[in-house]
């Protein structure tokens, strides 16, 4: 593994290993072990984008693994004012050990890592978010156990949250099912994917037929970064689309619930449903910090 560009160049194998190595990376956090793979080595972590996770948990990460984050704002660097990411990608390969970017377009990411000469990390585009889903499988395998047989129901929109937990979990040995407003599907590339797992994957536009004994109940928000013009109709396509107590009562009586946040309460998920999964959302967020450290080790160490 040179780059985490997206979840469909990783094998299961792979993404398996990035899991054992952040649980141990937890635990070794959690008792005082130290572990600084990244003494001496820079990450720098370009943004296009907000973010609060990402850029939290990217940077504490790389400082409790010996080495230091730069935080790039695109305002700030030449990249925003027109500079080829070819030329951006071989000036940083020259001063930086690897490189988080979190954009609009899927191939910036995919470019940067042609051009530069070391690891490239998606920090998310409107393709995918590769490391949140890491961080998700990582929380899912801590309350469950096991993938094996697990389903996961994802309810809203076919966006880079639903394309990359579909891969990572069909990947693992999950189930998935997809419930989203005719139109907002995911991408075609995801949806050729999915064809040789047969009835491991369904999409319907039906949460609660969707949700049907489902493990792990999954949403997002109705409009994503940069689509802040769509918001008002996106409500409208989106209602109903919602984790609430009805999809709720579809699910396992066990089923866990996941959001990436932030969250947008009342509309993909009641203040109700978060608040009783409180615990569960926290710690995704947290195992974004271990899942990121794995990765970055993997990568860079
Ligand atoms: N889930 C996530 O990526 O959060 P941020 O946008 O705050 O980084
Ligand atoms: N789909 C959301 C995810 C945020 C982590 C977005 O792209 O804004």
């Amino acid at each position: 593994m040179k780059h985490l560009l997206k979840l469909l160049d990783l094998s299961k194998d792979e993404i398996i290993d990035i899991l054992n190595l952040a649980d141990q990376l937890k635990y070794e956090q959690k008792n005082g072990i130290e572990h600084k793979h990244l003494k001496g080595k820079t990450l720098g972590m370009i943004f296009q984008k907000s973010s609060t996770r990402t850029r939290v948990s990217f940077e504490t990460g790389m400082y409790q693994l010996g080495g230091q984050a730069l935080f790039l704002s695109s305002r700030d660097l030449q990249i925003g004012r027109g500079e080829p990411v070819e030329d951006t990608a071989r000036v940083l390969s020259r001063y930086l050990d690897g490189i988080m970017i979190r954009t609009f377009a899927q191939k910036e990411v995919e470019d940067l890592a042609e051009y530069g000469s070391i690891p490239i990390i998606n920090g998310l585009t409107d393709f995918c978010h590769p490391c949140q889903v890491l961080a998700d499988l990582m929380t899912i395998r801590e309350y469950k156990g096991v993938f094996d047989g697990l389903k996961l129901c994802f309810i809203g929109d076919g966006n880079n949250m639903a394309n990359s937990l579909i891969v990572g979990c069909l990947k693992v040995g999950m189930t998935v099912s997809i419930a989203c407003p005719e139109g907002y599907e995911p991408d075609a590339e995801i949806l050729e994917f999915v064809k040789p797992y047969g009835d491991k994957f369904m999409m319907t536009t039906s949460p609660v037929e969707a949700a049907k004994n489902a493990d792990v109940l999954y949403t997002d928000v109705w409009a994503s970064m940069g689509e802040e013009a769509e918001a008002e109709m996106r409500k409208k396509v989106f209602a109903g689309f919602q984790i609430n107590d009805e999809v709720m009562a579809a699910a396992k009586p066990d089923a866990m619930v996941q959001h990436c946040l932030p969250a947008h309460r009342e509309e993909e998920i009641t203040a109700k449903v978060f608040e009783a999964h409180a615990n569960e959302i926290f710690d995704e967020a947290e195992n974004r910090l271990h899942a990121q450290k794995a990765v970055m080790v993997k990568l860079m160490a």
